[in-house]
């Protein structure tokens, strides 16, 4: 790993390493070759599905090198599982677990010098995007398509580390329709793109918390959390927002940790009550903390406006369990060659 950019100094997302893995879907089967392959840009008909009318989707999870020196995707059969649902819910044809399982695999294997040590990690990224190129289909689904992986080696998603956050809540705007919130697609977040944009330039806000009809439920990027010394408090998962990965083991480890988990609605009301920390949470954003929040235009100071020792205690139990420096309870870890 000499001579290679800096995924710190680098916006996240932005380097690659420099193999992919690709699986072609054709008539109802998806056909993988069996190994990486160099990444290179792919050639598309100026008409292809994806293109015009959204039949893509993706998913994101992380590798890390462990303390050891080997190195372990983490949850890798959660998102193996969301990506198969969120192919579903486009229509197309669902791929075996064990089909992703192996593009995943393989993909990390083959880009594994990438991998930069913690607390930078390889993001992977699986992608599905339907290749039929046909503008008349805006009512049916592609009947062809790519399901590929890709690695980046990445830092921090929100620039300047640990910092806290300014978090602005929007109660008019959704974002996005309710039946399409637990898909992970391209489409959720360009929708959220516009209220965010607006919100920086308005407010200073880092990220949208969408409350519509006062149901706070994600921001465009992560989940939501309260904690404080005895509870983490976060909105109950129903189809109208992302189901976190890192959501659920944030919950599965403040629970080992000894907080009660109280998943309910919550209200921006309740948010700018709020006594104790505020904090968000992704398999990009990790454990976020929150320093302000923007509730009807007027700014709340969380706490002190600094990173809470409760917020913090939960990051510290999750990097320990990415990075190998904690027992795996869960069988989180999935060990890879590199
Ligand atoms: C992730 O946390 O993996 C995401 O997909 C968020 C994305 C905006 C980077």
């Amino acid at each position: 790993m000499t001579d290679r950019p800096d995924p710190f100094s680098a916006p996240f997302g932005s380097l690659f390493g420099d193999s992919m893995t690709i699986a072609e879907l054709a008539e109802g089967e998806y056909n993988y070759g069996g190994s990486a392959q160099p990444l290179e840009n792919f050639s598309f008909h100026p008409a292809t599905h994806a293109l015009h009318y959204g039949s893509t989707c993706f998913e994101g999870l992380k590798a890390h090198r462990q303390s050891d020196g080997t190195l372990a995707i983490f949850r890798l059969d959660d998102h193996v599982e969301r990506m198969r649902q969120s192919i579903g819910r486009l229509r197309m044809p669902v791929p075996e677990s064990d089909l992703i399982r192996s593009l995943i695999i393989d993909a990390v294997e083959a880009n594994a010098d990438f991998t930069p040590n913690p607390p930078g990690s390889l993001y992977i990224r699986p992608t599905f995007i339907g290749t039929a190129p046909n503008i008349g289909a805006a009512a049916a689904p592609s009947d062809s398509g790519l399901l590929y992986v890709i690695c980046s080696p990445v830092g921090d998603y929100f620039a300047g580390g640990i910092r806290p956050l300014t978090i602005y809540v929007e109660t008019k705007v959704p974002r996005t329709t309710p039946q399409f919130g637990m898909v992970k697609s391209g489409a959720n977040y360009v929708m959220a793109l516009g209220p965010t944009l607006d919100a920086k330039r308005d407010h200073g806000a880092d990220q949208v918390l969408f409350a519509t009809a006062d149901d706070i439920t994600e921001t465009g990027a992560s989940n939501f959390f309260l904690i404080d010394d005895n509870r983490l408090v976060t909105r109950q998962l129903d189809e109208s927002f992302l189901h976190g990965v890192t959501r659920d083991s944030v919950i599965k480890i403040a629970a080992d940790l000894g907080y009660e988990i109280d998943e309910r609605p919550l209200s921006p009301a309740e948010l700018a009550a709020w006594t104790g920390e505020v904090f968000l949470s992704g398999t990009a954003a990790v454990v976020a903390p929150v320093g302000t929040v923007i509730v009807n235009d007027a700014p709340n100071t969380v706490g002190d406006g600094q990173p809470g020792p409760n917020t913090l205690k939960v990051r510290e139990a999750l990097t320990s369990l990415l990075t190998g420096d904690a027992d795996d309870p869960h069988s989180w870890r999935t060990l890879v060659t590199g």
